[in-house]
């Protein structure tokens, strides 16, 4: 829905841009007026990421991304633009907007509504004469009722319709199943229940709305999870099983578990902070709302080779997030459900205690490839782990690491930490050689940051972003002068900023991040807000205005001169019969 300017500007000054992003990013280290902390969006280990109290804006010098508050939102909730509005709304306390006939908002709390009565009825089912079997089932993976209520564990009982005959009652139509993912066509042109003879768990989103289904078979056989397809309202890849409960944990961290099964008996054994991923390995979306709970996470992934390498990789992700990492050994047993089961609560929790941080965990997966008792492999294991040493940032956990790769490999720690700091070195010149080709590239320099909008013309997209900074800083001047077409700029997305800026002051309105974030993609808006950044004289307006203008139609005319040249020389060898 579109907003009104007023609400709109209440909305941002409301939501002061500081207080907001602290919520985030901790903010410190004044500079001039703006404010630096850890970019959220890339990561770093200096501060690039900058918030100007007074123009209400953040932008980062290191990954290009910027905006205004609501921006901000979109960006670090994954939440489209009237979402981030309605968060913020929520945040100062402030009433939404009558929104009129809004087709799609209206289908999405339909959808929720529909998968909600389907979790009733599944659960409902759960304590019927039919539903004896699923309780067999539970009884048997020990999964006692407390827990199924806690998680609104479900049963699909095994006919073709009871799920769609129970949905119709209520008022909801075939379509809105078959939208919902609940039912699916058959070929006699009817509906059947997609979940079928399956313990249900409803997948539940940390707003408390129940967004989708994951239903196991009671027992064996094939496919042992249905999930709900992706919908309106479903998106595996950016939702935690299970992480509606453990946001609320008290514990500090978030163990990272493969199923859902596992997260079940994790919570029902007293660790409430479990969740998983939905079936996917780890998404950075995921590790993303994660990391807006805490930055701690503990992987307790199956412990067979798929479960290892899933963990190698969810590392990664999460370390990019600056999240600490560790990683669970689960000796003695295929999952954590297993573990507890085998071995009780008390020894998981000693586990957790115990578990490696994921430098360790690094240490050891490079030590396992090895046998140290062969000289030739204890020369690649010293090789490799010099190397995973060498990369740590900290130069007294350098040495504290090369001296355990000194004692598990048997060779003198002075060799090792010499090893390690040539290493080091050579990584350090890599960095700052790169870093000085990039700078010696002046054309490079000015572009964006964003590869998919580099510019064409680059001296022609200087000109273009500055009657664009004109414009916003003083949209008088929209009146004043012969302003270009948009189809004169030689940038599609400076072109497209210019069209929707011109708008806004057409009608009257004053342009801000907040107008114009609802008509502007996020790379978009990313690229004004950079383009704000640089300096502009607004004393001489008009004059730098038509100056603007001028270079940008001149670029114009010298491209067609080129194109001309080019083709009076093409005409030339064709008459004079010259070859190509
Ligand atoms: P698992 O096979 O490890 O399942 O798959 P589980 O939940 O631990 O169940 P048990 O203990 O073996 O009975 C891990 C996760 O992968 C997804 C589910 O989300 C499951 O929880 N998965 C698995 C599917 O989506 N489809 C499948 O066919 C299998
Ligand atoms: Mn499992």
């Amino acid at each position: 829905m579109a907003f009104s300017e007023s609400f709109l500007t209440e909305l941002t000054e409301r939501n002061d841009i500081v207080d907001v992003v602290s919520g985030y990013v901790r903010l410190g280290k004044k500079s001039g007026s703006n404010m630096f902390g850890l970019c959220p969006f890339h990561s770093e280990k200096t501060p690039s990421f900058s918030v100007s109290p007074d123009k209400q804006i953040y932008h980062c010098f290191g990954c290009g991304k910027g905006g205004g508050v609501i921006n901000f939102i979109m960006e670090i909730e994954n939440l489209s633009f009237p979402e981030a509005v309605e968060f913020l709304a929520k945040r100062a306390g402030m009433a939404m907007p009558e929104e009129e006939n809004d087709w799609e908002s209206r289908k999405r709390s339909r959808m929720l509504s529909l998968n909600r009565d389907a979790a009733r009825f599944f659960y409902t089912q759960l304590s019927t004469p039919q539903g004896s079997a699923a309780r067999d089932y539970m009884a048997k993976r020990r999964i006692g009722p407390a827990t199924a209520k806690n998680f609104g564990i479900g049963f699909a009982p095994d006919t073709w319709d009871s799920l769609e005959k129970a949905m119709r009652e209520k008022g909801y139509t075939d379509f809105e199943l078959f939208d919902a993912g609940l039912v699916r066509k058959g070929k006699n042109g009817g509906y059947y229940d997609t979940f079928r003879n399956r313990l249900m768990f409803p997948v539940i989103d940390v707003r408390g709305n129940v967004i989708g289904f994951s239903g196991r078979i009671l027992g064996d056989g094939e496919p042992k999870y249905m999930n709900s397809p992706e919908t309106l309202v479903f998106n595996k890849s950016r939702n935690l099983f299970a992480l509606n409960l453990a946001k609320k944990s008290k514990s500090g961290y978030i163990i990272l578990s493969e199923g859902n099964i596992d997260v079940v008996s994790l919570h029902q054994a007293g660790f409430d902070s479990a969740v998983a991923s939905l079936g996917t390995s780890l998404t950075p979306e995921q590790a993303r709302l994660i990391s807006r709970y805490t930055n701690q996470v503990i992987i307790a992934y199956d412990n067979d080779g798929a479960g290892i390498k899933a963990a190698q990789r969810a590392i990664g992700i999460l370390e990019k997030l600056d999240l600490k990492v560790k990683v669970l050994r689960l000796n003695g047993a295929k999952d954590p459900d297993e573990f507890i089961k085998l071995k009780g609560a008390d020894a998981f929790r000693n586990l957790l205690e115990a578990s490696e941080n994921q430098i360790d965990y690094r240490l050891r997966t490079v030590t396992d490839k090895y046998d140290l008792s062969v000289d030739e492999q204890k020369v690649e294991f010293l090789k490799e782990a010099s190397d995973l040493v060498a990369r740590l940032p900290g130069s007294v956990e350098r040495q504290v690491y090369a001296m355990r790769v000194a004692a598990m490999s048997g060779v003198s720690a002075d060799v090792v930490t010499k090893e390690v700091e040539r290493l080091r070195k050579k990584l350090v010149n890599q960095a700052s050689r790169s870093e000085a080709r990039q700078q010696s590239r002046p054309e490079r320099q000015f572009q964006p940051e964003d590869k998919a909008l580099r510019y064409d013309d680059p001296s022609s997209a200087a000109a273009e972003e500055g009657i664009i900074r004109l414009l916003y800083l003083d949209p008088a001047l929209a009146r004043s002068t012969a302003l270009p077409d948009r189809e004169e700029f030689s940038s599609p997305a400076l072109g497209h900023i210019y069209s929707v800026l011109r708008d806004k002051i057409d009608r009257g309105e004053t342009p801000s991040t907040a107008t114009l974030g609802g008509a502007l993609a996020g790379q978009e808006m990313s690229l004004l807000v950079s383009l704000l950044q640089k300096p502009e004289l607004l004393s001489r307006g008009e004059q730098t205005l038509a100056d603007y203008i001028k270079r940008i139609r001149d670029r114009k005319e010298q491209g067609r001169q080129v194109t001309d040249l080019r083709a009076f020389a093409d005409k030339l060898r064709e008459t004079k019969g010259y070859e190509g």
